[in-house]
């Protein structure tokens, strides 16, 4: 069987982790290949809501099995924390969570640095979250960096220890204030470790490979969103993984011509968590209203998003680098009450008007070209059927599905499960 796929199209917290939980039931395993706890994954059911950072989305589920691979990077006292919280809900995550021996572990010097370099940036910070996910990312391609594998091994405590005292002498040449009490968090990290240890580990690569062998159906599900992609995002204003569609394939050891769906997720306006550059960010009313009726804050830090109009350029650019095959509209629901909706066509870029993502997308290079569309006015949130939705809507989906050349099969109205209307 093929590996589909499921992305966030945009700069994140599009909604990829309410729409992994609703296609789950389609799938017997659910696999992370890249980012940790720098993601929030929401689902909502039965009237309550769950945050999800390092684990998949299919933990709920019974009988499904949900595999952390090789490309994500896991923070052991952020990971217990997720499953103490599981294990408060009865949640049995003993018998469906494995973990790959390649992904690499947070150390808690690594928040350190993060904090470090963020504090010595000062003006252009990228806005991390500070999860040391930078700082670990660099030591995995530096070949310094200590994998859950490591774990199993007599002398890795040394190890750790040396890059510790690594990551010490590199704080202290930022030269910036960072208070910490290393005994303490390493107290922490260690009794954590001993919770990861008890789990399952596998070599995830052959465990896909078998499971596709007999015939299981597995669903890759993304973290933070193509802009933030560190090859293809906004750089430097990017995170330090690639969340693309070849993420997945070096993040499980999946071979491309193994992929087969690829689903792209969006939200019918743009945010923006973090700094960098957002050509349709808004700073009136409407963003306001997008704000406060979206719910816009950060799932992990709680931090205000930036709103805006939504952006068809930088939406192509992601639907093209991914190979986006069906898409997801998330929180159509949140634009009920507007009477005209603006969405991006084309950049005015240097004097030129183009309709690809170029180079530099800051204020000083690009001005967003706007097609304005009906809005409307429904509450959409109790809508089940696409024969419910209003007729702008429906004229909304279409004008997107024609500039986009790509079926949109899922229109999200609310939080909830069941607040999800598939069309065919
Ligand atoms: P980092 O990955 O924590 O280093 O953050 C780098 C950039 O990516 C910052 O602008 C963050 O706000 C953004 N970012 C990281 N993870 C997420 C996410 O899950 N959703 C939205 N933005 C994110």
């Amino acid at each position: 069987m093929a590996v589909d796929l499921l992305l966030g199209l945009q700069w994140g917290d599009e909604g990829k982790g309410k729409i992994v939980d609703v296609l789950t039931s389609n799938y017997d395993i659910i696999a992370r290949f890249q980012g940790g706890p720098n993601a929030g994954h929401t689902l909502v059911f039965n009237g309550k809501k769950h945050v999800l950072h390092t684990i998949p989305s299919g933990i709920f589920h019974d009988g499904t099995i949900n595999l952390v691979g090789n490309g994500v990077v896991i923070d052991p006292v952020i990971f217990k924390g997720e499953l103490d919280k599981l294990e408060a809900q009865d949640v049995d995550y003993r018998k469906s969570l494995v973990i790959s021996r390649k992904a690499h572990i947070i150390l808690p010097t690594h928040r350190l640095l993060d904090a470090a370099s963020e504090a010595s940036k000062g003006k252009a910070k990228i806005g991390s979250t500070l999860k040391g996910i930078g700082p670990t990312y660099m030591d995995k391609t530096g070949r310094n960096g200590i994998r859950v594998g490591d774990l199993e091994l007599s002398d890795w405590k040394e190890r750790y220890r040396a890059l510790a005292d690594k990551h010490e002498s590199m704080i202290a040449f930022y030269d910036v204030d960072i208070q910490y009490n290393l005994e303490e968090l390493e107290t922490e990290f260690f009794k954590a470790i001993e919770v990861l240890k008890s789990l399952k580990f596998i070599d995830s690569e052959e465990y896909i490979y078998q499971a596709q062998k007999t015939g299981k159906t597995i669903l890759a599900e993304g973290a933070q969103g193509s802009l933030l992609d560190i090859d293809f995002g906004t750089y430097p204003f990017v995170t330090s993984s690639n969340t693309t569609a070849a993420g997945a394939c070096t993040g499980l050891g999946v071979a491309p011509n193994q992929i087969g769906e690829v689903f792209g997720i969006f939200k019918a306006y743009t945010t923006r968590v973090g700094s960098g550059p957002f050509p349709t960010e808004l700073f009136d009313e409407d963003g306001a209203t997008m704000s406060r009726v979206g719910n816009e804050f950060g799932a992990t830090t709680g931090r205000p998003r930036r709103c805006g109009w939504l952006d068809l350029v930088a939406l192509k650019y992601a639907c093209q680098v991914n190979g986006v095959t069906q898409l997801m509209m998330m929180k159509g629901d949140v634009l009920s009450g507007f009477k005209t909706l603006k969405v991006c066509t084309a950049y005015k870029y240097k004097g030129d008007i183009i309709k690809h993502f170029p180079y530099n997308i800051e204020p000083e290079n690009v001005e967003p070209i706007y097609t304005e569309v009906d809005g409307w006015q429904e509450d959409l949130t109790e809508m089940s059927e696409t024969s419910q939705l209003p007729k702008a809507l429906n004229e909304y989906i279409e004008f997107l599905e024609k500039e986009l050349e790509i079926p949109i099969t899922i229109v999200s109205v609310g939080p909830d499960r069941k607040q999800t209307i598939f069309r065919s």
